[in-house]
């Protein structure tokens, strides 16, 4: 008997001490060298999303977190207090009242972003990497201080960030010989922000830019004109669609504008996001997750907003359908054709894919399916295009990379308003048992090999292992699908 969905390759006890370790090498890492980072790690941020805690790479920047914090709960108090009471003052005039011009320039330090927003006069030159921004007097701007923003949001990953060019924000008093001439007049705002860092990565794009840039740039309903930094011409045409749907313009390489000086009425350096992966917080944004996979599901023309639902001992006019998601290099299904052949015979229609290619095909097929499965990885990010209420089965690896497996995928998947079930493989479906011997570190003592630091862990159990699922074994876990889809 399988007693439990959830069934685990270790106990508890075993599994705490894992985490810890996974803790500890966090620090190793740290304070051992960055070099360690490298990009295309798929999991690569969830160190970072601890360390972060500790504050590593925070600087600069005018309003701290708390300072900002405040602010934005305040302005959301005042609109949702406005929504339930019409005598209420709207949140214009309660800004009047307080502040009788907005601030020209406020920058914003969070935990994992670092974003400028300036208003009034803007002038934004790519041979310089600077924006200025010209205000009749600067008294109110600090002094003269410039800001610096590395406008890609993973500021803590000091590898990442190391590929993204850096502006400045200056504040110029109007008339001053350094005012540059506007060589464009824009009448929308501009919101600048890179494809570096490990923009390439499925996981990376969607929780690094994509997302973000939804958080901070959907408000324009359009009308805004993208200024791209370390332009990747090839990400711009992964993501044409979706970023057709939020911009109304061509984007603009900016750092090959050598001789142009684009003018402004106001600009976003930088973009926004929640410190969670693949997530935001309602109560921070004015956006949710559902927002966010509305707007895709409208990008993308995807006709599905919800699951199948099967009744009970029905007979079914529409199968279920299944989709698997399998890698080529690392972390492979060494068994599909049997996986699949399990799968049709408890009803599923069954569909393969690979991530990478097209992505729109690629999210017509996603938004097809009803159960989504795969070894965790990048391509587990195409959930995002899932219906409601689907179910999305994670394999996670032998080697205690399911923290890693919680933190990217199977904690957001719940905001999404997916159905979540982990499948943590045992040895015997690894096929790391074929590369080394039984008494071998690796095999019997995972947290020796965390101890090493990232890429020792990466190495051994994301790029070296292949997973031999045990059918049997997996198969309560489909049935278990199969019955959430009667809910
Ligand atoms: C940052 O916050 C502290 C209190 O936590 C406050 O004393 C300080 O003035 C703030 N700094 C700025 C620049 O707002
Ligand atoms: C609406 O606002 C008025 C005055 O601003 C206040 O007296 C009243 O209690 C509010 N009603 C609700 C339902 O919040
Ligand atoms: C800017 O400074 C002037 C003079 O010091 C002051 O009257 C005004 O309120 C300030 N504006 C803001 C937005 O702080
Ligand atoms: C600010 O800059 C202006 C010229 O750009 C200069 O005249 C002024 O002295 C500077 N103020 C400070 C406080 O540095
Ligand atoms: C941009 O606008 C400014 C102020 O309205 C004007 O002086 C300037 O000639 C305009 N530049 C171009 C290139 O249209
Ligand atoms: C991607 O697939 C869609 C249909 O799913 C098609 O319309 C589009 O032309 C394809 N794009 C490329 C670049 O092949």
């Amino acid at each position: 008997m399988y007693d439990t969905i959830f069934s685990r390759s270790f106990n508890k006890h075993e599994q705490k001490k894992l985490k810890y370790g996974a803790f500890f090498s966090c620090f190793l890492i740290v304070l051992s060298i960055c070099t360690v980072f490298k990009p295309y790690l798929g999991p690569i941020h969830d160190l970072n999303l601890k360390l972060s805690v500790g504050g590593v790479g925070i600087r600069m920047l005018m309003l701290n977190d708390t300072t900002s914090s405040s602010k934005i709960a305040r302005v959301e108090d005042i609109v949702s207090e406005t929504a339930v009471n019409d005598t209420i003052k709207t949140p214009q005039m309660e800004e009047e009242e307080e502040e009788p011009e907005p601030e020209p320039i406020v920058c914003t330090s969070e935990s994992r972003t670092d974003f400028c927003e300036a208003r009034g006069d803007i002038r934004v030159q790519g041979s310089s990497s600077s924006i200025y921004v010209v205000s009749p007097d600067t008294k109110n701007l600090s002094g003269n201080t410039s800001w610096s923003v590395r406008p890609y949001a993973r500021k803590e990953d000091l590898y990442a960030m190391s590929h993204v060019r850096e502006w400045s924000v200056k504040p110029l008093i109007k008339g001053s010989q350094q005012v540059p001439q506007c060589s464009q007049n824009h009448s929308i705002p501009a919101v600048l922000f890179s494809t570096s860092g490990y923009a390439g990565n499925h996981f990376h794009d969607f929780t690094d830019i994509i997302i973000p840039l939804f958080l901070t740039s959907r408000k324009f309903n359009g009308e805004v004109q993208f200024l791209i930094t370390d332009k990747r011409d090839w990400w711009i045409s992964k993501y044409q669609v979706y970023l057709k749907k939020l911009s109304n313009y061509e984007p603009l390489d900016i750092d090959s504008e050598k001789d142009q000086v684009h003018c402004f009425p106001s600009v976003i350096v930088g973009l926004k996001r929640y410190q969670k992966e693949l997530s935001i917080d309602p109560l921070k944004y004015s956006y949710s997750m559902r927002d966010f996979r509305d707007f895709l599901r409208s990008s993308y023309s995807l006709k599905r907003v919800k699951a199948i639902r099967l009744r009970d001992g029905g007979h079914h006019r529409k199968q279920p359908r299944l989709m698997i998601v399998t890698r080529k290099r690392t972390r492979s299904f060494t068994n599909t054709d049997q996986i699949v052949r399990m799968a049709k015979n408890m009803g599923f229609k069954v569909v393969t894919m690979e991530g990478g290619g097209n992505l729109s095909r690629f999210a017509e097929a996603v938004n097809s399916c009803d159960v989504l499965m795969g070894v965790h990885g990048a391509g587990l990010t195409n959930i995002v295009f899932l219906p409601e209420n689907a179910i999305f089965i994670q394999i996670v690896p032998y080697g205690g990379v399911d923290w890693l497996a919680t933190n990217d995928f199977g904690e957001p998947s719940k905001d999404m308003n997916l159905k979540y079930l982990e499948y943590n493989i045992k040895l015997e479906e690894s096929t790391l048992i074929q590369q080394y011997p039984l008494d071998h570190e690796a095999i019997k003592d995972p947290p020796s090999i965390w101890k090493q630091g990232w890429e020792a862990f990466k190495t051994m159990y994301l790029d070296k292992q292949n997973v031999n699922l045990d059918v049997i074994r997996f198969r309560p876990t489909l049935e278990k699908a199969l019955e959430l889809l009667h809910q």
